[in-house]
């Protein structure tokens, strides 16, 4: 057991002064104004700190392979590192091999985090269309607890996806109440651009966002969102990135479809100029897709978190280091597309949006949070601070500050993307579990500690 005392908490409603009580079984078993401490029970003090639902990252790449390696971080690191920065679970991707049934790769996926320290679930990737993907389909909705499956639309010959397996897919996972999540860029054209570039002699980092400008994304955005809206099913578009596909999503919110949006914190911050950095392995460690964009951008993500049209922050944490970006020196289409970020999301977001004024913090509990638990099933499991929740607690301190550091980061990747950046708000101590993880700068996870979390079918049509 264990008496979380002294606190202010903090849900995605309200914010309120109470006590905590964690069950043995690793959930909330009371919340009230003051709780006496049951005898043989550990107390943290949360005296000053705000108690918040532990983080959910809803896009996470441990141990993906990928362009011809395999991301450093797997699922034990990655999930330790994740407990550092308060956040207590992870939505990651099962991405089956060409000619893999999707069922295999999931179980495959499984056995792969079964060293996970905090609480992980899957999206499964749909990379082709046959008979046997519609059976697994329904097989992982129905037994399996998986309710999202994820669709490349960029990543010509390898990941990528036509209309035809889209439109299969939604509908199969509309029977199904699975909601479909898509990674929106034209495949198509981003290889077209990509050849341009090199023919052009373009080989360097700086060429990687002109191979995928921002309409590349806005008409993927919109297209995905035509064919959902075809069929009248719902569709999660990862990562978006553009002021285009920000308003595609609201405009097509404000006619009725059940789209939803993320954004990733990394691309509220950086711009392209870091693409143009004269160390080739400083500007390469910024490749990922949708690439950092020019400044205005960032406007839209922001007036969409703070509206509501855009719902939930992710970090699509994959992370390579140094001698895995180098497969791209003299090619920037071979540098492997991914950065970390995982310790760090909710203190990018504390500092840069609530610090600034520009987010309540009930409104950074919904997008670190809640409603990534409502829109992929989880609450009220996860996501919420409600007796018979899962304790998975946050005690943030929302004036201390910290620097952050590949030197002193958790990650398992040799540099961070905010490497020198001074942030004011940080995890404190992380209860997962009813267990405490995090103690000011002391990490305790566990390998194995994590569990799987079923996710049940959303609304069967
Ligand atoms: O560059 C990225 N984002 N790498 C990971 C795969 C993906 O597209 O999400
Ligand atoms: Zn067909
Ligand atoms: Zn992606
Ligand atoms: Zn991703």
């Amino acid at each position: 057991m264990l008496h979380v005392r002294g606190g202010t908490i903090v849900t995605a409603e309200r914010t309120f002064r109470a006590d905590i009580l964690c069950g043995d079984d690793g959930r909330i078993a009371a919340i009230a104004p003051e709780i006496d401490t049951p005898a043989g029970c550990a107390v943290v003090e949360a005296d000053g700190l705000l108690v918040m639902p532990g983080g959910i990252d809803p896009h996470t790449h441990m141990e993906m392979p990928f362009m011809g390696t395999v991301a450093s971080e797997d699922f034990y690191t990655g999930t330790a590192a994740a407990l550092a920065g308060g956040t207590t679970s992870i939505i990651d991707f099962v991405i089956p091999d060409a000619g893999t049934s999707l069922l295999e790769a999931w179980k495959a996926w499984r056995v792969k985090a079964e060293k996970a320290a905090s609480d992980y679930s899957f999206h499964v990737a749909v990379t082709h269309w046959d008979d046997q993907v519609h059976r697994d389909m329904g097989t992982l909705v129905n037994e399996c607890g998986v309710n999202s499956f994820k669709h490349f639309m960029a990543y010509k010959n390898a990941l990528m996806v036509d209309d035809d397996v889209l439109l299969h897919s939604i509908r199969r996972a509309g029977e199904l109440g699975a909601l479909c999540t898509v990674h929106a860029e034209n495949g198509d054209a981003v290889a077209y651009m990509q050849a341009q570039m090199l023919a052009e002699g373009r080989t360097g980092p700086d060429a990687h966002p002109a191979s995928r400008p921002p309409v590349v994304e806005g008409e993927a955005a919109q297209r995905v969102i035509a064919l959902a809206g075809l069929l009248d099913a719902p569709v999660y578009i990862v990562h978006v990135s553009t002021a285009e596909a920000a308003h595609a999503i609201a405009d097509a919110r404000m006619r009725g479809q059940r789209v939803y949006g993320e954004v990733l914190p990394q691309h509220l911050v950086f711009d392209d100029s870091v693409y143009s950095d004269p160390d080739w392995l400083t500007a390469s460690r910024y490749v990922m897709s949708p690439p950092f964009r020019p400044k205005h951008h960032q406007h839209a993500l922001w007036a969409g978190l703070t509206s509501g049209q855009l719902q939930t922050t992710a970090t699509d944490h994959c992370c390579f280091c140094a001698g895995q970006k180098e497969k791209g020196r003299t090619n920037f289409t071979h540098i492997p597309n991914g950065v970390p970020g995982i310790e760090d999301r909710m203190s990018i977001l504390w500092h840069h949006g609530v610090a600034t004024g520009r987010l309540s913090a009930e409104e950074f509990v919904a997008i670190t949070s809640t409603n990534t638990a409502r829109i992929f099933n989880m609450l009220p499991r996860k996501g919420c601070i409600a007796v018979g929740a899962d304790a998975d607690l946050v005690l943030w301190d929302p004036q201390g500050t910290r620097t952050i550091s590949a030197r002193t980061h958790h990650q398992n990747v040799d540099y961070n993307i905010y490497e020198g950046m001074t942030v004011t708000g940080l995890a404190r101590r992380t209860i997962s579990a009813g267990r405490l993880v995090w103690d000011d700068g002391d990490l305790r996870a566990t390998r194995g500690a994590g569990r799987y979390v079923e996710r049940p079918a959303l609304r069967p049509r």
